[in-house]
This record gives C-alpha cells, sequence and structure tokens, in this order.
C-alpha cells in the first residue's frame, strides 16, 4: 500500500507549465479522510489548458493534474472500503491533487457514490462535462422552460459538454439545434438527438440590439460574439445556461433581452456544488437523464501512459466528444 506509484505531475518549466508522469509517494498526496484508489478518470476541456500551460487552472506546483475521476474507496472516514465513489471539479488540479493518479485522497465529502446504473467507467464517460450538462438542463428546466415552449441551441456542439446536453434534451423531449464550427461533426450531432446542426458562422453579429425571437433556451460553451448574439434571439421569457468559454470570456451585450423579452441569464458552475445538490444531480444523471449515447460521446480510452501525448496534441486535434483516461481499472 505504500509502494510509490504512477502520476501525471504538473510543473513549472522554462516553456511554462507542462505536465509529465512521474512516481509519486503516499505521503505526498494531500491531507483528506478518504484514500481512492482510482479506475477512471477523463480529459475535460480544462484538463488540456493545465496540461498544456494555456489556460492557469493549477494555483500551486507541482501538482497532479486531472480534474475528475472514479474508483474504490481504500480507507475512508465516510465510506465503507471497497464502494466505489466518483469526483468531480472540487478544486482537484486547482489546490488539490487531482485525479491522474493510481490514488488520490480528499475528503469524503467531495465523493459521490458511483450511483446504481452507471459504473466507474461510464460516470468518467460523463464526468464534469455531463455534470455540467445535467446541471444546466436542470436550470432550464427550473426556470420553466418545457419542450412546447420551443427549440433549444447548444452551442460548442460537438465537445463534451455539448454532446451530453443534446443527448439529455432530446430524451427530455426537447427540439434541439446543435450550433457547431465543425462541418464533419453533423452526423455524430444529428445521431446523438440534434434535429438540425447550425454553422456557428452562420449566426452572425450584426449591431442590432433584438434579433428574430427564435431560441426557448440556450445551453451555451462558448461565450463570447456567440452568446451575446443568441442572447438576442431568445424567445419572451426564455433562458440561456452559461457554461463555458471556448470561444471567448467577454459578453458585449445589452439589457434589452432581459428588459424587453425577460430573458433569464443562468450561471452554471459544476465545480463548488454542495454535497447534497452533487449526489441529486448524480441521481438524475443514472435515471432520468441518463444520455442514451454515452460509448459514441466518450468513443476514445487510452491509459495513463499515453496522457501526456494526448493533451498536448487536444487542441488543434479534429475531436469529437470525449476521452476516457484508464487507470487502475481491472474489469474490461
Ligand atoms: N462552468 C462549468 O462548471 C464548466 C464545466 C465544464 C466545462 N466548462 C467549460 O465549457 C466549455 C466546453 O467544455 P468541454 O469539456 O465540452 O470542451 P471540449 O470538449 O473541448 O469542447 C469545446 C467545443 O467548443 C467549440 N469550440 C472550440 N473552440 C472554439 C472557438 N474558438 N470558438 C467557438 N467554439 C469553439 C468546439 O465545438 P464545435 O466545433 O462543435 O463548435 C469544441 O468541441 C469550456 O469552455 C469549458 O471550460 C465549464
Amino acid at each position: 500500500m505504500d509502494e510509490p506509484f504512477q502520476a501525471y505531475v504538473l510543473h513549472e518549466t522554462d516553456a511554462g507549465v507542462r505536465g509529465h508522469l512521474q512516481s509519486f509517494s503516499h505521503a505526498a498526496l494531500d491531507e483528506g479522510d478518504t484514500l481512492v484508489r482510482v479506475e477512471y478518470s477523463s480529459i475535460n476541456y480544462k484538463d488540456v489548458l493545465a496540461g498544456t500551460g494555456k489556460g492557469t487552472i493549477a494555483r500551486r506546483l507541482p501538482l497532479i493534474g486531472g480534474i475528475d475521476c472514479s474508483g474504490e474507496v481504500v480507507h475512508s472516514a465516510k465510506f465503507a472500503p471497497g464502494q466505489k465513489v466518483l469526483v468531480c471539479g472540487c478544486g482537484l488540479s486547482e489546490t488539490h491533487h487531482g485525479g491522474y493518479a493510481q490514488y488520490a485522497q480528499m475528503p469524503g465529502d467531495w465523493l459521490v457514490p458511483v450511483p446504481n446504473g452507471l459504473n466507474t467507467r461510464e460516470v468518467m464517460a460523463l464526468g464534469t462535462a455531463g455534470l455540467s450538462a445535467a446541471l444546466a438542463v436542470a436550470k432550464l428546466e427550473a426556470a420553466g422552460i418545457t419542450p412546447d415552449q420551443g427549440p433549444i441551441a447548444v452551442t460548442g456542439a460537438s465537445g463534451g459538454v455539448g454532446s451530453f446536453a443534446i443527448d439529455m434534451l432530446s430524451l427530455r423531449g426537447y427540439e434541439v439545434a446543435a450550433i457547431s464550427g465543425s462541418p464533419a461533426a453533423s452526423d455524430y450531432l444529428l445521431s446523438l438527438g440534434a434535429t438540425r446542426v447550425i454553422n456557428r458562422h452562420d449566426i452572425l453579429a450584426d449591431d442590432k440590439p433584438l434579433g428574430r425571437a427564435t431560441w426557448a433556451g440556450v445551453i451555451d460553451n462558448v461565450g463570447g460574439s456567440l452568446l451575446a448574439n443568441l442572447l438576442k434571439a431568445v424567445l419572451p421569457n426564455g433562458a440561456v445556461a452559461s457554461i463555458g468559454l471556448a470561444g471567448g470570456a467577454k459578453l458585449v451585450t445589452t439589457v434589452l433581452p432581459f428588459i424587453l423579452r425577460g430573458v433569464s441569464l443562468l450561471g452554471v458552475n459544476s465545480v463548488s456544488l454542495t454535497p447534497s445538490v452533487r449526489a441529486e444531480i448524480w441521481s438524475r444523471i443514472a435515471s432520468d437523464l441518463k444520455p442514451r449515447h454515452i460509448d459514441t460521446i466518450a468513443g476514445e480510452e487510452i491509459d495513463l501512459a499515453a496522457l501526456p501525448e494526448r493533451l498536448d496534441s487536444a487542441f488543434g486535434a479534429e475531436h469529437f466528444g470525449r476521452s476516457i483516461v484508464r487507470i487502475g481499472a481491472t474489469d474490461k
């Protein structure tokens, strides 16, 4: 048990922050009342930013990367040994050693038992992307957006969050328009349940403060001018869930969608949820929001040894959906 293990560790280098595989000791893990033998992790947008140094994710270095992981409890103040658990966000790979390692140690409150109906591999196929998509769908529902009110637009559609959002919305009976910058992703997006695919470059900027009201709701992973333009085209009393910034963090808009059409802008933050919200949303992901196309969306599985190269080449590669990282899983 005290033997060193393999971990992908982020370091400050002459070329900025970079990660590599190295041996790591149990004693060097962060404190926490729960030790997990990690089976799977996954690759999120944030993991790519962290590993390539293109974004400041790790707040201290060296730090084990990986914002998500699932596995089996070794010992814990909260769970019985052998309990299958998962964690997404909670500061992993930001302020606390992350999931790209054979072991992870953290407070038990961060962990959620793997819900019935999903296994440790499937929860990492979903990971932070699936969790965020489910949170966004739940926020639209809580804002009163129902399938009969009109279509929902999903941006960054071919990415992890976008793919799961399409799958979940279509499962819940919504008409979904996938907004994508990847023409090659059309068939993939339609197979997940989108009823149409719109090239994001066709959603043009104009100077008008409001456009033709089209969308009952939007799940936005892109931010920037795409979000600004979509806000102008939301139906009265519609709602927009803002998740991401793949296209830019800046939002230049007017108040007119809010004060003339009653549009709501809803923020989604998957990192710092309360334990009860985490448990509740995972229980929905395993039941009424359970995506029908998990294997299609998470179509790639790599092992820890392949992770550094995969992260380095992630930006620029034409890749739809998500990648699972197999770490210590013994099942197949
Ligand atoms: N708020 C939260 O808690 C939370 C949680 C998870 C993720 N996020 C954020 O949500 C976003 C999506 O995450 P993800 O895991 O789905 O990432 P991903 O798998 O890398 O997908 C991002 C997608 O955004 C689109 N895109 C990429 N570059 C773009 C650009 N320059 N301009 C416009 N669109 C671009 C692409 O889709 P198309 O080619 O189909 O357009 C791409 O597939 C990221 O910004 C991430 O940081 C936030």
